[in-house]
């Protein structure tokens, strides 16, 4: 696989009309090996349909988190063992809304990434400060202890990417600039050297917040940007096409 993605998260969008924009994306992509990996993260309910709809294609279908235990008592939640069963190749985690909403913690966001890894899924792994704590000057200490509580033990580099989501820039339209992104995404780096050595050069880094069609090209030139997570953006097809294309 690339280590260049372009990731999609459909978050609690998307019904089964919805497939229509898998199938367009799925054909735009084609078969063959492609420098960049394409990703939509589909909600549980659409991830084997959306499996079956991106058939034959290189476009990967992920999940948007997962539980730590492969299975038992948790009424509601998912488990990586069931998304890789729906076909399911990555899963997001430690997103800030499923943070926030969820009250999900540094220490169980390494757990659900465990349980990705334990699927054979590939977790994504997401940090970001919020508007407070960029204004406070705490942005890259932020980062680092959501690094540094969020990727488990014994981990590979190249197992995971990780997704650098300022919170006061999702959803929101308010894109962070390229040196806000270039520092934050440096410093993600440095650190992953400082765990992995040389082999920190592998995990992907992707950027993500109201990235779109207009400031794609822009912010994957910025170094150490090896692609997005992108939200709105990606529930429709061609607009995902041209961020995916914008970094081929
Ligand atoms: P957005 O969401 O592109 O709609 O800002 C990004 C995300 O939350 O992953």
């Amino acid at each position: 696989m690339s280590r260049t993605l372009i990731a999609g998260n459909w978050k609690m969008n998307g019904l089964r009309e919805s497939l229509s924009q898998v199938e367009a994306v799925a054909a735009a992509v084609g078969g063959g090996e492609a420098s960049v990996t394409a990703l939509l993260c589909l909600p549980a309910t659409l991830v084997a349909l959306g499996r079956a709809a991106a058939a034959d294609s290189a476009l990967r279908i992920g999940g948007e988190t997962c539980h730590p235990n492969a299975k038992g008592a948790h009424t509601g939640d998912i488990s990586a063992e069931m998304l890789a069963d729906a076909g399911a190749s990555h899963v997001i985690v430690g997103h800030s809304e499923r943070r926030a909403d969820h009250g999900e913690t540094d220490s169980v966001v390494a757990a659900q990434a465990s349980a990705a890894l334990r699927a054979g899924l590939v977790p994504i792994i997401c940090v970001g400060e919020s508007l407070a704590e960029r204004e406070a000057g705490q942005t890259l200490a932020r980062v680092e202890s959501q690094l540094a509580g969020s990727i488990p033990d014994g981990v590979g580099a190249g197992d995971f990417a990780i997704a650098y989501e300022p919170i006061w820039a999702i959803g929101t339209g308010k894109v962070a600039n390229t040196d806000q992104i270039a520092e934050v995404h440096g410093a993600i780096r440095a650190w992953l050297a400082g765990r992995f050595d040389a082999s920190g050069a592998e995990t992907p880094i992707l950027y993500g917040g109201s990235m779109n069609p207009a400031n794609a090209a822009e912010i994957l030139a910025v170094p150490n940007v090896n692609g997005g997570l992108i939200g709105g953006a990606s529930l429709k097809a061609d607009d995902f096409l041209s961020i995916y294309r914008a970094a081929i």
